[in-house]
Order: structure tokens, then C-alpha cells, then sequence
């Protein structure tokens, strides 16, 4: 094999090795971050209902659709779905996004923070 070859497989792994880092580390920094979110949301189906709705399998999902979740009529009528791009924007200034809702949450202003959050929203919120 030749030293090129060589060379290539182990920036290649080392690259992938990095990836991972990266990965564990923004689920940390998720997790770390979610604890804002955690006063008034579970991402697991249990407890049911905080203040705010439950965020079990919150990506995809329609908005204002946990039954017997007494949402405001802005986030009712809103008619959103959680995708990834629109929870960003929501996260970044829920007022902006649906004026009038009833989330009492100023939003995050680091882009790299919402990543951060939407990956361990997205792994921890995933139904089962
Ligand atoms: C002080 C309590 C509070 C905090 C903190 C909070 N939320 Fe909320 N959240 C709510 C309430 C209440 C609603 C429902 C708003 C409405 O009906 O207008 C809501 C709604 C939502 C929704 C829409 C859910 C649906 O079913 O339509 C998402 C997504 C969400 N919050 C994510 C978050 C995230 C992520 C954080 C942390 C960055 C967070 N929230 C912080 C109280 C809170």
C-alpha cells in the first residue's frame, strides 16, 4: 500500500472521528440548553402536560395539536408544522414567528445554540 493510501484512510477516519465529537458535543450542549425549555416541556410522553404542551414527536408535527392542551387562539390559528427550519425560527423569537402566542420565552439568539437544541430535541423528542 502505498503512503498516500495510508495517509488518506487515516485522515479519512480521523475526519469521521471528528464528526462524531462534534455530534456528542452539540447533544451536550443541546441537553445543557434544553434545561431553559424543561420548566414548562417534557420531550418524553410523560409527564403529559407541563405549562406548555408536551414535544413528544415535535418535529413534523402540526402546531397546537396535543389534545387537551388549552393553546392561545394565535397559536391555534397559526396552522404551522414543526419542521426543523420552522422550530428554529420559533425558538429564535416565538413572538415573531406567532405574534401573540402564550410562550413566555424571549428565544435564543445564537443561531449555533438552536442547532445545538434542535439535534437534542430531535433525538430526545423521537416517538416510541
Ligand atoms: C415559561 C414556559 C415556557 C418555556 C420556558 C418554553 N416554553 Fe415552549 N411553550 C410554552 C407554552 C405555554 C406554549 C404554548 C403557547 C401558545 O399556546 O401560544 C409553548 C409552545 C411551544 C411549542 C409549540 C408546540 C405545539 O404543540 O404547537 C414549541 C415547539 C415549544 N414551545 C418549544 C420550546 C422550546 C424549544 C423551549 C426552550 C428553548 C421552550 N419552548 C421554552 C411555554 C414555555
Amino acid at each position: 500500500m502505498s503512503k498516500t493510501i495510508i495517509s488518506a484512510a487515516l485522515f479519512a477516519s480521523l475526519a469521521i472521528g471528528i464528526a462524531h465529537a462534534d455530534d456528542a458535543t452539540d447533544l451536550k450542549r443541546g441537553k445543557l440548553l434544553f434545561i431553559q425549555c424543561r420548566a414548562c416541556h417534557d420531550l418524553q410522553p410523560d409527564p403529559a402536560q407541563k405549562v406548555g404542551p408536551n414535544l413528544n414527536g415535535i418535529i413534523g408535527r402540526k402546531s397546537a395539536s396535543v389534545e387537551d392542551f388549552a393553546y392561545s387562539p394565535a397559536l391555534t390559528k397559526a396552522s404551522l408544522v414543526f419542521d426543523k427550519a420552522t422550530l428554529d425560527r420559533w425558538i429564535e423569537k416565538p413572538s415573531a414567528l406567532v405574534p401573540g402566542n402564550a410562550m413566555a420565552f424571549a428565544g435564543v439568539a445564537s443561531a449555533e445554540d438552536r442547532a445545538a437544541l434542535i439535534k437534542y430535541i430531535e433525538k430526545e423528542s423521537a416517538k416510541r
